[in-house]
């Protein structure tokens, strides 16, 4: 039973927060998206979870240009999705519960629909109105070409076209203006929407694409060629991790500060992990996504490195560590470790993660499900927050098969189906065996469901000791009597384990290898698969008293 403490201002720090993609969670109306109601209905459920806190990806209003971040309306519920009557019944049911609630906030930019965006569109150049996102004349003898070479993430130019030729800057899909944070109305602007929603009771935030605010863009715009490398971010990027983003953050604090308990922020912010210290700062946002677990491959050396480090920088900052291996825009987990070792390292540079290869090349389905399983024992033994994705409890495989005409991911249009997209991890949770939609709702489901949904499903799962959502109410269970302090013991074991202690004696041990390795002497409370008679297996990851 979950029993976290609403008043505790450290709630964050050793927090397990599962995250809802509203549209694919379930769907209580029957129009085929997931919306509020069917959340609230399935409280129950999050409650046998015993997570701290739900995060919900964006429920605004918002014309679906990519996945509803792309937002119509910041202090406002997309009317399919529900009402902020809904919004106020989901807070008081989670928060009854003893569940938290975070939100997303996406601050970059907002939707080509926003009032702001069309009143600048009505509004000449150099008004106040286009002042609120970032306009500019184009380039070549008669402005027709786009300001810069620039390219967006989602492929293409950076930059659209308005009718009075003028151009506008687009980080993401075109239907997503940036803002310009130069302009201290949206700056107040979002303080407004940070009291909006912590005034309705929100816990906390989820900053989207924090480290893009602040721009330099002054003349001449450089050419793409001559950009340093996002990855090698040191503050000197024009677009990207520009160390006065942090102004912005200390703002956001003080109003977060407002509320007792302070409400808590986690900024989604690809930098290097030493840059990534600033934005979990106390006097800023507080806590940052590491996404270094969530690209390393199936490597014990690689894990090592990475908790090693990302505790060593949590203890520098004064914040906890965070980890996850899946979320809305990556491939699942169960699938990509299922996967044929990539040669050319393209998980790294972040490639492969929009491909939704679920079919191609051929998924190891028995061996991607082992090592996820292995994978979540482990990260619920490190000290930090947890960040668990909707449907991995499940052991949810990636829709590799979802068919073309079925796509929404601007990811897949703008690259001219270069790559597939996220949509793969974004199909409408199974939650019976059969049935229309698996349960999802009454009507169908916005991304198809392949056949095989219904083995994966809650129904399929419940009364089965060694499925996959026994195995994480078990691990949740469990953790939640042990997980205290934020100190971490490493053991020397064979080379392909890993192995730590945490305080009160809690040991975890993962085999990497291929060989099953000898188990310390202590009472296993918990084995990701069976042990091997006395022995750990390969890829399975072991809990001891
Ligand atoms: C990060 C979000 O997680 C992703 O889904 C979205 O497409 C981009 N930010 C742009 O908002």
């Amino acid at each position: 039973m979950t029993s976290i403490d609403l008043t505790d201002p450290d709630w964050w720090r050793q927090a397990v927060v599962y995250q809802i993609y509203p549209r694919s969670f379930a769907d209580a109306n029957g129009d085929g998206v997931g919306d509020l109601q069917g959340i609230i209905s399935r409280v129950p459920y999050l409650t046998s979870l015993d997570i701290d806190a739900v995060w919900l990806s964006p429920f605004y209003p918002s014309a679906l240009a990519d996945g509803g971040y792309d937002v119509d309306d910041y202090r406002n519920v997309d009317p399919r999705l529900g009402t902020l009557e809904d919004f106020d019944e989901l807070v008081g049911a989670l928060h009854s519960s003893g569940i938290k609630l975070i939100v997303d906030i996406v601050p970059n930019h907002s939707s080509s629909l926003h009032e702001w965006f069309r009143e600048a569109l009505a509004s000449p150049r150099g008004s106040a109105a286009r002042d609120r996102y970032i306009f500019r004349d184009g380039s070549g003898p008669d402005g027709s070409e786009p300001p810069s070479d620039w390219d967006s993430v989602f492929g293409g130019s950076a930059w659209a076209q308005v009718e009075d030729g003028q151009w506008y800057l687009h980080l993401f899909a075109a239907e997503q203006p940036d803002l310009n944070w130069d302009n201290r109305e949206v700056r107040d602007d979002f303080l407004t929407t940070l009291r909006f929603w912590s005034d309705r009771g929100v816990d906390g935030f989820r900053v989207d694409v924090a480290h893009a605010l602040v721009k330099d863009l002054s003349e001449p715009l450089p050419a793409k060629a001559t950009l340093p490398r996002q990855s090698e971010s040191n503050g000197l990027h024009p677009l990207w991790d520009r160390d006065q983003v942090h102004e912005i953050y200390t703002e956001w604090r003080q109003v977060l500060n407002e509320y007792d308990p302070p409400r808590s922020a986690v900024a989604e912010a690809f930098v290097p992990a030493a840059r990534r210290a600033r934005y979990a700062s106390a006097d800023g946002l507080g806590q940052a996504f590491n996404f270094d677990l969530l690209q390393a491959d199936w490597d014990f050396g690689k894990f090592r490195q990475v908790i090693k480090e990302n505790l060593a920088l949590a203890e520098l900052n004064g914040s906890s560590s965070t980890w996850v291996f899946s979320n809305h825009d990556v491939v699942r987990h169960a699938t990509r470790y299922g996967l044929p070792k990539d040669p050319d390292g393209a998980w790294q540079d972040g490639k492969a993660w929009l491909l939704s290869n679920g079919t191609e090349p051929t998924v190891d389905v028995a061996q991607g499900l082992r090592r996820a399983r292995a994978a979540v024992l482990l990260m619920l033994a490190l000290p930090g927050s947890a960040y668990l994705y909707q449907g991995e409890e499940l052991g949810l495989q990636e829709v590799g098969e979802l068919p073309a005409a079925n796509l929404q991911d601007p990811a897949y249009f703008r690259s001219k189906g270069a790559e597939k997209g996220r949509d793969g991890c974004r199909v409408p949770l199974p939650w019976t065996v059969e049935g229309l939609s698996f349960g999802f709702g009454t009507g169908g489901s916005h991304l198809v469901q392949p056949k095989w949904f219904g083995s994966y499903s809650v129904q399929a799962q419940e009364g089965d000791a060694e499925s996959t959502l026994s195995l994480y109410r078990k691990a949740l269970a469990v953790r939640r009597g042990l997980q205290t302090g934020a100190t971490l013991e490493w053991v020397d074991g064979v080379d392909w384990s890993l192995h730590f202690k945490r305080p009160g004696g809690w040991q975890s041990i993962t085999n990497f290898g291929a060989a099953p390795i000898e188990l310390p002497d202590a009472a296993v409370v918990l084995s990701s698969s069976p042990l091997e008679g006395e022995k750990l297996p390969s890829d399975t990851t072991a809990w001891l008293i």
